[in-house]
């Protein structure tokens, strides 16, 4: 495997590199979520005179996307941020960009990796979670935990997790507080099984550390902001490409990009348009774009990518 696959395999590339080609020949692709590189690099290899403004909040994503697309560094920026806030910069002082990509969550490699607490896959492993690394500032997942009311835990492992036992979990986890303090994998995986009646299954325990990724990254506030902000960055004829992998975020996906491909969105019932009157874009995906079965066989972490692609008015 090259060097940049091992640390993550990107998901439908033909398709994100086939939809920003369709942007107009100015100005820069950001990848919001440049990670590995894998994208980037289809990017720059496939559209002539492309350049692309590589953005990650992970240092540690950045210095990899650095080594991977080294051979066209006069074609890259590199930047470390949200990429709600590199989406602002961008729109600053008008339209920048022929197009944009968000690949959301996590990395194979965060996900692979133990210190920082993203899987289940080491009892031992710390419960941090943060993208960042802890420059952004905010809680960990220990913090959490430790310090969220039973209703709240209870709210956020049914929202981000649909864990079927949330309450009877975030009880579980209150009681422990009692006597223990939250650190490792270890003590969530065991007060786990207590709530479950019964060893959790793999389903079970990644519903659970999500749910809690989410929430420690603000992942579901970094796409409601973006998006927009996004939009307005674009150069006319502009094109977003999005690949959510939870359902919530693709269905914030799907609602807003139909929202802006509306003519009128006035309420039904006012006589006269009173709103912008036209389309800010179209939807290019008339139905989500999944990935393949031969993508899904070599590429299981791909099963669950859905993505949507929109282009800005002319
Ligand atoms: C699925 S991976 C992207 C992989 C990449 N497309 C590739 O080809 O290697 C998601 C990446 O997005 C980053 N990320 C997630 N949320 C982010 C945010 N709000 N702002 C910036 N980067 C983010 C993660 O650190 C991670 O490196």
């Amino acid at each position: 495997m090259a060097g940049s696959e091992a640390y993550h395999v990107p998901v439908l590339v033909d398709e994100v590199v086939e939809f920003l080609s369709r942007g107009p020949d100015k100005g820069e692709i950001m990848d919001g979520t440049v990670g590995g590189g894998g994208h980037a690099r289809a990017l720059l290899e496939r559209i002539e005179n492309s350049r692309i403004l590589a953005v990650d909040r992970d240092p540690e994503a950045l210095a990899e996307a650095r080594r991977a697309l080294a051979p066209w560094s006069g074609r890259v920026r590199f930047l470390q941020a949200r990429f709600d806030e590199a989406a602002r910069g961008a729109g600053m002082l008008g339209p920048s960009l022929r197009g944009a990509l968000l690949d959301l969550g996590v990395s194979s490699r965060q996900i692979d990796e133990d210190d920082r607490g993203f899987a289940f896959r080491s009892g031992e492993a710390p419960l941090d979670m943060r993208m960042g690394g802890g420059v952004e500032g905010g809680p960990t997942a220990a913090q959490i935990l430790n310090e969220w009311s039973e209703e709240d835990l209870a709210d956020l492992f049914r929202r981000y997790g649909e864990l079927p036992k949330a309450r009877r979990l975030a009880g579980e986890i209150v009681k422990r507080r009692a006597t223990e303090t939250f650190r490792t994998a270890k003590n969530l995986l065991d007060a786990l099984t207590v709530a479950m009646r019964r060893p959790p299954g793999a389903k079970d325990k990644a519903r659970l550390f999500q749910a809690l990724r989410i929430e420690v990254n603000q992942e579901m506030e970094a796409l409601e902001s973006a998006l927009p902000l996004l939009r307005d960055a674009l150069h006319p004829e502009g094109v977003l490409v999005v690949i959510a992998y939870h359902s919530l975020e693709d269905r914030e996906v799907k609602h807003t990009l139909r929202e802006w491909s509306r003519a009128c969105v006035c309420p039904p019932a006012l006589p006269v348009c009173a709103c912008r009157g036209e389309a800010l874009g179209e939807v290019l995906t008339r139905s989500v774009v999944r990935p393949s079965e031969a993508e899904v066989k070599a590429n299981p972490r791909s099963r669950s990518a859905r993505l949507r692609a929109w282009r800005k008015a002319a």
